[in-house]
């Protein structure tokens, strides 16, 4: 599976540390985010990854700022993004699940690097469950995109 990872510079030791984690793993991983510690701008790289996963450059992103929220908005901005944002295991696959997230979003300063690795772990391998409500509801996501002035 190929992932896309992006960040800005609340996350960028982060980002690394999972980068490496995810190589050992098998996954293949691309980096759409800042390298530096310097302040750099999350929407910046939030937009590089969503682009990248509706262009199947990669199959899932992962997207990392202080909090996870500046990132997973600028995401959800791009039309076709289900951005969510998580601290704890639950949620990163209920995302999955009921969602269809193509991208898992949290914050540097708000999980430690172990939770982030349980994130990303939990995120990466629980399928959408598929099911007719959920294919609904996310239909109904789409139809708000359509409408957009
Ligand atoms: C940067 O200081 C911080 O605002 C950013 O990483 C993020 O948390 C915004 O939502």
């Amino acid at each position: 599976m190929k992932v896309g990872i992006a960040n800005d510079h609340a996350a960028t030791e982060m980002k690394f540390q999972l980068m490496d984690y995810l190589a050992s793993k098998g996954y293949e991983v691309i980096n759409y985010g800042f390298d530096t510690n310097e302040s750099c701008d999350y929407p910046v790289a939030g937009e590089r990854l969503a682009h990248a996963v509706l262009d199947k450059e990669v199959d899932l992103g992962i997207a990392i700022c202080g909090t996870g929220v500046g990132i997973s908005i600028a995401c959800n901005k791009v039309n076709g993004i289900r951005a969510g944002v998580c601290s704890e295991c639950d949620t990163a696959r209920l995302i999955r699940e009921h969602n269809n997230a193509n991208i898992l979003a949290f914050g540097a300063r708000i999980v430690d690097l172990d939770k982030a690795k349980e994130l990303v772990d939990t995120f990466l391998t629980t399928p959408f469950s598929n099911g007719e409500r959920h294919n609904h509801r996310i239909a109904l996501l789409a139809d708000i995109e359509k409408r957009q002035k």
